[in-house]
């Protein structure tokens, strides 16, 4: 059974395709309506959420499909001590496809490995996240028309923030793109990433804590939040979390098509006064990722010939 646990579980050709279906999702509505007619989708979420777990049923329910949901681990069977495998198994009895959410990585792969159905991993810990590196792909493509020839800069907190994961090894598929990773000391990009998507395809980068100096030359800039639940005590999260705040004066030096995207909820990283500028990308990406969790139900429910 096909599942999408990692990004790189999709072949390139198939992110070109998904934001195919997405744009078609886009300008053909009507087309998709009833496509997921009388499926169901359930949503599994050991953690918080909120754009993510709304834009998979928005995108069921848009699809003419239904949705059950899980959204507090506290009031179902895993807190009575079950296994995230015999929850899979038992999700599998009723719904067609999972969206799960868990705080151990690895935690979707076990799911899938147990489920009869499609799983997609909607962020395991610090692992990865793949729907929203979908989300950001579309928002991409929206507005530089492409994936070549980009200077991708990423900043905040690169260890554990599981977006900037999938999206290195997304970006690091089209050529021409160079990152600047801009985090403090504490909070570097972890090795296997830098090993595994950047290094082993000879990317050039480079590391630096100072957002300002970095600035001239993006065309993209990807903040994160300092991730609190990460931490292993507080005293390190309330030193680090404001280590960057990006406001209308540090985009001076900025390109006048700079691309500012966020994968939300922002806490302190992004000024509200930034928001109404025309280079704000944040708010697209959640409506991007309604849109392209659509065509990925769509194609997992084709293949595993559901619908
Ligand atoms: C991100 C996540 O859950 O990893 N949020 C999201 O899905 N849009 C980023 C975050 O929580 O900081």
């Amino acid at each position: 059974m096909r599942s999408v646990i990692d990004i790189v579980d999709l072949t390139t050709e198939e992110l070109d395709e998904l934001i195919k279906t997405a744009v078609d999702i886009i300008n053909n509505p009507n087309k998709y309506s009833e496509i997921c007619r009388g499926k169901k989708l359930a949503t599994l979420f050991f953690e918080p959420s909120t754009r993510t777990r709304m834009s998979f049923e928005a995108a069921m329910y848009e699809l003419g499909g239904h949705v059950i949901s899980m959204t507090d681990a506290g009031s179902s069977s895993a807190a009575k001590g079950e296994s995230v495998a015999d929850t899979a198994k038992t999700v599998s009895c009723y719904t067609d496809i999972i969206a799960m959410r868990h705080p151990k990585e690895g935690a979707a792969y076990v799911a899938a490995k147990a489920a009869s159905i499609p799983v997609i991993n909607a962020g395991d810990g610090g692992h990865c996240h793949p729907t929203q590196t979908l989300a950001d792909l579309l928002t991409i493509y929206r507005e530089k028309g492409g994936f070549d020839n980009l200077t991708v800069g990423l900043c905040g907190d690169l260890k554990f923030g599981r977006t900037v994961h999938s999206l290195i090894n997304a970006l690091s598929r089209y050529n021409g793109i160079k990152y600047v990773l801009i985090s403090p000391e504490e909070l570097k990009l972890p090795s296997y990433v830098k090993a595994d998507s950047i290094k082993s395809k000879n990317i050039p980068y480079t590391q630096t804590t100072d957002l300002e100096s970095a600035m001239p030359e993006l065309d993209i800039l990807y903040m994160t939040r300092v991730q609190r639940e990460r931490f292993f005590n507080e005293e390190d999260y309330l030193r680090l979390k404001d280590s960057y705040i990006l406001t209308p004066d540090k985009l001076k030096n900025a390109k006048a098509d700079l691309s500012i995207m966020h994968p939300l909820p922002r806490v302190n990283e992004i000024s509200a006064a930034i928001d109404d500028d025309p280079r704000a990308c944040y708010f697209k990406q959640v409506l991007n990722g309604k849109y392209m969790r659509m065509a990925l139900i769509i194609k997992l429910l084709k293949e595993a010939g559901t619908i």
